[in-house]
């Protein structure tokens, strides 16, 4: 008996383009599996096809039990999507857009207003529920979008980037009303940027490049597989990154995937994969003292997801906040700095 989502060798190309080069996933009954990849990795046209909206060249897809090729039509009855660009009518009020879903649903008129009010509560737009949607801003269409996909609480739900945009508290209230949906039975496959969010929602994650699921495991698994500690160290002047990083880089464990030794410019942070615990430190302060560079911090701690982002594809996550953060996209790897070809994936498989 296949997951509540189930997918097999998806292809889909776009003229030259190879969207899909054979995905596979299956995610349990009640679970939530958060599908990261950098853009362009194949994340919205998987959720597409899983949806309905676009036919693979190939493959096989099994959701909520229905075959999604054979029976497009039963499979739409058993899910709900958001999208990751909103779709809301913007001639209509926030009241009104929900109302109408609920009558697509064949919801009784006085049910359809109940769920509404509650969804637009829970939402934070009671304030903005009789204003058209034309005059919300991003995150207020983003929240009414995925107050919509919740009008009726489908066994199955797809979620393309539903926190890209919103703000701190409102992202915390989504995370909120997604445990509730899945502590109802729901099975969720989400895509994020945020690796947090990832780390915090999903019961598994993975992650795709180029149309393929490159890794998949629980958060923990996927940070034993990196492996390996990770030295950072913050020199106090800027002249002294390249010399450092350079330092640094001879100690970096190779092999454990692309990105190695990463610097961001912006914070003089340097890290890079180590094993060899304190002995190890104190060997790399002893050099950098030796070299004359001065350091405001050094210390090892323990790969993040981030980490793993990194070393699998090569990429810092595009966007995030806390430890996953590179809002200036100051953040690059060695490799992508200098140039260089990116390397096989052959190390990490
Ligand atoms: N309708 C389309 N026509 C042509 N190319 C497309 C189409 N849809 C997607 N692609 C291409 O397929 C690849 C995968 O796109 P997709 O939107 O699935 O990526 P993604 O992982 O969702 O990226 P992002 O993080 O930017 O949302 C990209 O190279 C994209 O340009
Ligand atoms: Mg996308």
């Amino acid at each position: 008996m296949p997951g509540a989502i189930y997918a097999e060798g998806l292809v889909k190309t776009f003229g030259d383009v190879k969207a899909l080069d054979g995905v596979d996933l299956e995610v349990p009954e009640g679970t939530v599996l958060g599908l990261l990849g950098p853009n362009g990795a194949g994340k919205t046209t998987t959720v597409r096809c899983l949806t309905t909206l676009l036919r693979p060249d190939s493959g096989k897809a099994v959701v909520a039990g229905i075959d999604v090729l054979k029976q497009p039509d039963a499979v739409r009855r058993s899910i709900g999507l958001s999208g990751q660009f909103a779709a809301v009518d913007e001639y209509l009020t926030g009241r009104e857009n929900l109302q109408m879903v609920g009558q697509l649903y064949q919801m009784r008129a006085r049910a359809a207003k109940v769920r509404a009010d509650e969804l637009l509560e829970q939402f934070n737009l009671a304030d903005a529920a009789d204003r058209t949607a034309k005059t919300y801003s991003g995150g207020m269409r983003r929240r009414l979008d995925l107050a919509a996909a919740l009008v009726v609480s489908p066994p199955v739900m797809f979620m393309d980037e539903p926190t890209t945009g919103l703000d701190p508290r409102n992202r915390q209230q989504l995370w909120e009303v997604i445990k509730q949906l899945v502590s109802g039975g729901t099975t969720l496959l989400l895509t994020t940027q945020y690796l947090e969010e990832a780390d915090h929602l999903a019961h598994d994650i993975a992650v795709v490049d180029h149309g393929r699921v490159i890794a998949q495991g629980t958060s923990d698994q996927l940070k034993a597989r990196t492996g390996g500690e990770r030295v950072e160290v913050v020199v106090h002047e800027r002249e002294h990154i390249a010399a450092a990083s350079a330092l640094l880089d001879k100690y970096s464990l190779r092999g454990l995937g692309k990105g190695d030794t990463t610097v961001e410019d912006h914070m003089r942070k340097i890290t890079t994969p180590v094993s060899g615990g304190a002995k190890l430190l104190a060997e790399i302060i002893r050099e950098l003292d030796a070299d004359g560079i001065e350091i405001d911090d050094i210390g090892l701690r323990r790969p993040t997801l981030d980490d793993v982002f990194l070393s699998l594809t090569g990429h810092v996550a595009e966007a995030g906040d806390g430890d996953a953060a590179d809002p200036d996209g100051t953040q690059k790897t060695k490799e992508q700095s200098s140039g260089g070809n990116r390397p096989g994936k052959e190390a990490v498989k």
